[in-house]
């Protein structure tokens, strides 16, 4: 079997860690249970690119159980777990190829490393898998069936592929289900963000000025963390609607520019690039934090940063201090790649147990649906959202009322007025 992983011996570690985090996963658990006895996978091959994590280990091991041939990358350089890694090719047998702190091109070789396993289904997060079979493998596409699309930043890729007809293959996007972004994006990426920057700073939050760009789903779960953490926070937004949320929310409102010099950390969460630019970063405070917990690193101009700096230097893991010609330092924290995968663990096991659960039921449904779908980004069918809802809310013992009888047929009505 091929791989390439860090360490080898780092598996125990990496296999205990996973195991804690399957405590908290109990609908992925469930589904693997059954994905054993039933083998709705049998035989498949599964090129998965997404953040090696514990909560991934989980995954890859549901998948196996169901009969697939998973292959994993990382799909971010700055995220893999290393122990993570060593155990899944170790114990669970599984090809993997990723070394926390790898070079783009590394990063680029090991997505070609799992394509030449020649998937039949691709799970990626944030669409590099799909985008480098779509231009440099374009051979393996009559060999591909459908794939899963894990984030926001993703879905944007894959809905822009479909619209200038590229896209070669359906796909459905996990990102979609309400089971996925109201909680993973909004309460995962709320308190990891948290977690990575307090684990990179040790700084104290409470009493800072907390700029939060991008009010999403994401921006929406770190704004209500921070200031529950004390922190006086702004938001920067683009869309008039958004905004006027974040203002009802009880947010200040301003732009970028005028945040610029007030703040004294600032995360990036909006999906596009250079929301931090050369003349954003010449206004902030000296000792500003500057840190991104969107996809892609491209949400703050580190070009123009480095040109415009005089000194650089690595001042502690995961902190880069540049001095400004003003005498001004500004510190990015993990390179500008997601802080909450570069500097802690990412999202907490609890809400990836539904993201992961989606993309376990959503694999399923592709693999059943084989010659029935166009090539287009799916929704998460329903049923499936509204299943994981379910199941999350019985493994946490919650019991919720049914409809009466009357109560349907009221809802189902349009003669019953005032
Ligand atoms: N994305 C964000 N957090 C994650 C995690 N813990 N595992 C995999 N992907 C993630």
């Amino acid at each position: 079997m091929d791989y390439d992983i860090k360490d080898i011996q780092l598996a125990d570690k990496g296999q205990l860690r996973t195991e804690w985090a399957a405590e908290d996963m109990p609908v992925l658990f469930d589904i693997r249970k059954r994905f054993e006895k039933e083998l709705p996978l049998k035989g498949r091959r599964v090129g998965a690119c997404l953040h090696v994590t514990t909560e991934t280990a989980n995954l890859m091991l549901a998948l196996k159980a169901g009969g697939a041939e998973v292959t994993l990358c990382a799909s971010n350089p700055l995220s893999t777990q290393d122990d993570v890694a060593s155990f899944l090719v170790k114990e669970a047998k599984i090809p993997v190829f990723c070394i926390k702190g790898e070079d783009n091109q590394t990063y680029y070789n090991h997505i070609k490393a799992v394509l030449d396993l020649k998937p039949e289904f691709t799970m990626d997060d944030g669409a590099d898998l799909v985008s480098t079979l779509h231009t440099s493998r374009k051979d393996l596409i009559g060999t591909v069936i459908g794939g899963t699309e894990e984030t926001t930043t993703g879905v944007i890729r894959l809905q822009s592929m479909a619209a200038n007809g590229v896209l070669e293959y359906p796909i459905v996007a996990v990102n979609n289900a309400d089971t996925k972004h109201l909680f993973d994006n909004r309460y995962g990426t709320g308190q990891s963000t948290i977690d990575g920057i307090i684990r990179a700073t040790n700084r104290l939050v409470a009493g800072s000025t907390f700029v939060v760009a991008g009010y999403g789903w994401c921006g929406r779960g770190l704004a209500m963390r921070a200031r529950g953490m004390g922190a006086n926070v702004i938001v920067t937004e683009v869309d008039s609607l958004k905004a006027l949320e974040a203002i009802m929310d009880g947010f200040r409102v301003m732009p970028i520019e005028e945040a610029a010099r007030i703040g004294d950390f600032f995360v990036t969460l909006t999906g596009d690039i250079h929301v931090i630019r050369r003349e954003h970063f010449e206004k902030m405070k000296d000792g500003a934090i500057v840190a991104n917990s969107g996809h892609f690193n491209v949400e703050l101009d580190l070009e123009a940063l480095n040109s415009l700096a005089v000194k650089k230097r690595k001042f502690r893991e995961y902190i880069e201090e540049y001095t400004l010609p003003n005498d001004n330092r500004i510190n990015v924290l993990g390179e500008g790649r997601l802080i909450n995968l570069a500097a802690a663990e990412g999202h907490p096991s609890c809400v990836m147990d539904m993201s992961f659960a989606n993309q376990a039921l959503c694999l399923e449904y592709l693999a059943k649906s084989v010659g029935t779908m166009d090539k287009k980004v799916y929704d998460v069918p329903v049923e499936i959202d509204n299943l994981i809802a379910q199941l999350k809310l019985e493994s946490m013992g919650v019991k919720i009322d049914t409809l009466t009888k009357e109560q349907h047929e009221y809802l189902n009505s349009w003669t019953v007025g005032t």
